[in-house]
């Protein structure tokens, strides 16, 4: 007895400290699973032995608690948690209790896709958004409605005018994800593990301008009152203008739900969020009621979950890698382990700060996590080991030898030689990848030799291959180098966008090229642009105008332009044939206050932003109009004192 009672309490002293450093932290240092386990054996453990069941075990909570910097709302019915089930033999079992409990088997279950974000409650009154609350320990949690009011997939204002309570997961898409750690970077500030603590920083910003930024989304998966069954929930809450996930299936067998978790564990990949199994409902609200729910989770639903991503292992060395823009990335390179299928051997650590927030020495074990990206990271450090040994950032490249130097607003330190063979390759690379020109076939060793006998210098070199010269290149096909110039050739009549992406601009990722090239059309438009024009571009601040402007004031990049045109390559978008929304407001920068009759504020923004124009939030004396509503706010008196003309929705409407 003593012995459980020890067991009891070191596993309690563990779980609440891995609790902290996963909720308050955001710094796990064990993977999900290990987590899992530990509750499950103290579940266990206090189910065989009541009396040592203590009010403050973690057995006894529903989720993470209230911080505190938030006003609390107390739920009318607990948002709970879910089971897992970690094999198909426990869904099956899950499925048989459910069945004996429900009196039949015949149920029906809804799958659903489970999206790993943060669970949040938003509460309508007659129709209109109230309040948006997070899950905080499941009975209260944090009112966060300013923040919630910044997603736009969540309407202000529902379709019906009715009193209802959806609730649902907020996350922030990987595309979102990597967007917002870039940016980080450049800011000097350290990189989300993954989207979830993304989203989770995001939601508990002070200042809902913050979390604006950070562009997340929401999908429903309950509503009160409810529908007879889940099926018509989730219609319901789509019939609302609310967001639910497309990929959901009523299964009438376990058959059906195992092919479906099967199907998206292989496809998990494809999504540009990120899920983590699925959640399996019984479809009828009213066997819901009779299967009921235990303090924690309800009887009537379970989460399948995928296979980690996250795993523990030793890192064994640091490499340096010298990327396109000549980057210095530190690579870690592991004891290999599995992780979700595939054996991994090297992770990303980003850069030097990353290192030093981490902690992290060789030797360390260290905890893994592969997310939507390809690449996994390292996310911290689990053990350090007696042996542990510190890494330094060299001060010279580690390929050329040549300089490196850190811009004083960036966390990376780079290699500034023009000629740097890691940074050519690289080039060549990016202007081949899947997101650029496509072309298949030119890989790493193809373009190590291209380079190394000097058959090309820059990526128009490309253009003027012959199927001869790759032949004669050792172990390249005639058929192979056939190929290969027909790839090329082709990659001449892409998209304009592509091109630009691939010119690998400081910045300019494969979204900002395909706004730039819509928005100007051509690369003369967009060359001869100023750096006042580009910011005009919704999208572009000024740090990314800048870079765009200095590219095109270099000479070389220029000449390397010209020989591209020369080489055939499409310097145009097909913007031609698309209607065009005239850009009545292009160079103005509007101003809204108080509450509009028509529109939501949103609306409002993006009307403006369609016709060329920008929002602010504070009025200045560059703001060209105010659009105010009712109860308009100080921006109004401010906007008097500077004499900025004050327009009201009408004339707004007329301007459009
Ligand atoms: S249903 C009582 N459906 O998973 C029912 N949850 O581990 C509770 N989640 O806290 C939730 N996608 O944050 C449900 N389609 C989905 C979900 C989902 C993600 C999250 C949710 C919940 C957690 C349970």
């Amino acid at each position: 007895m003593i012995d459980v009672a020890a067991r009891i309490e070191r596993l309690r002293e563990q779980l609440r400290e891995h609790e902290h450093k996963y909720y308050t932290l955001s710094q796990p240092t064990i993977s999900d699973r290990e987590f899992d386990e530990m509750m499950r054996e103290l579940q266990q453990l206090e189910a065989e032995n009541p009396a040592l069941i203590a009010p403050d075990s973690p057995t006894q909570r529903v989720g993470g608690q209230p911080a505190g910097e938030f006003p609390t709302h107390t739920f009318s019915k607990p948002m709970l948690s879910l089971e897992n089930a970690y094999s198909q033999e426990e869904l099956v079992e899950w499925g048989r209790r459910a069945q004996q409990l429900a009196g039949t088997d015949q149920l029906e279950y809804v799958a659903e896709l489970k999206i790993d974000g943060l669970s949040m409650a938003l509460l309508y009154e007659d129709g209109l958004l109230s309040k948006g609350v997070t899950r905080g320990d499941g009975r209260t949690g944090e009112i966060v409605t300013g923040n919630v009011r910044t997603i736009r997939s969540i309407p202000l204002r529902i379709q019906e005018p009715v009193s209802v309570e959806v609730r649902g997961e907020v996350f922030l898409s990987l595309t979102a994800f990597r967007q917002l750690n870039d940016e980080r970077e450049l800011a000097g500030h350290p990189r989300f593990a993954n989207p979830r603590n993304a989203a989770a920083g995001s939601l508990r910003q002070l200042d809902p301008q913050m979390t604006a930024k950070r562009r997340l989304d929401f999908y429903g998966y309950s509503i009160f009152p409810t529908q007879p069954s889940q099926e018509e929930n989730l219609e319901w809450i789509a019939t609302l203008g609310l967001k639910v996930n497309p990929h959901r299936q009523l299964c009438r067998s376990l058959e059906e739900v195992r092919d479906f978790c099967s199907h998206w564990e292989a496809r998990r990949d494809a999504l540009d969020y990120e899920i983590d199994g699925v959640v399996v409902k019984v479809n009828s609200v009213a066997l819901q009621g009779k299967l009921g729910s235990t303090a924690k989770s309800p009887r009537w639903a379970v989460a399948v979950k995928f296979r980690a991503r996250q795993a523990t292992t030793k890192l064994l060395n640091i490499r340096i890698q010298v990327g396109r823009t000549g980057a210095l990335t530190p690579v870690a390179e592991l004891e290999p382990v599995q992780l979700g299928g595939t054996t991994i051997r090297n992770a990303t650590l980003h850069n030097e700060d990353e290192i030093m927030r981490l902690g992290v020495q060789i030797n360390d074990r260290i905890l893994l996590e592969r997310g939507g990206d390809v690449i996994p990271k390292v996310v911290s450090v689990v053990e350090e080991a007696p042996d542990r040994r510190p890494f330094e950032m060299p001060d010279r490249c580690p390929v050329c030898g040549g300089k490196v130097f850190r811009e004083e607003d960036e966390a990376v330190r780079r290699c500034v030689s023009q000629t740097c063979p890691a940074k050519i390759k690289e080039a060549f690379l990016h202007w081949a990848g899947r997101r650029a020109l496509k072309i298949d076939g030119l890989g790493y060793k193809l373009v190590d030799k291209l380079v190394e006998t000097g058959l090309v210098h820059d990526v128009s070199d490309l253009y003027g291959l012959t199927v001869d010269q790759l032949e004669e290149l050792e172990r390249m096909g005639r058929k192979s180098a056939e190929n290969l110039v027909a790839e090329i050739d082709a990659s001449r009549r892409l998209e304009f966008w592509r091109l630009l992406f691939g010119l690998g601009v400081r910045h300019v990722g494969e979204r900002t090229a395909q706004i730039l090239a819509e928005h100007f059309g051509s690369m003369d438009n967009l060359g001869s642009a100023s750096q006042a024009e580009l910011e005009q571009v919704h999208e572009v601040g000024p740090k990314l105008a800048e870079s765009i402007y200095r590219f095109f004031h270099e000479r070389d990049n220029l000449q390397l332009i010209a020989r591209l045109r020369a080489a055939g390559l499409n310097m145009k978008a097909k913007t031609a044939d698309k209607p065009r929304i005239p850009q009545v407001f292009a160079g103005k920068t509007f101003v809204l206050t108080g509450t509009l009759e028509g529109l939501t504020r949103e609306e409002a923004t993006e009307l403006i932003r369609q016709r060329g124009g920008k929002t602010s939030s504070s009025v200045s004396k560059k703001t060209s109009y105010i659009l105010a509503g009712a109860d308009p706010g100080s921006k109004l008196e401010k906007a008097r004192q500077l004499g900025v003309p004050i327009i009201d929705e009408l004339q707004f409407r007329q301007m459009l």
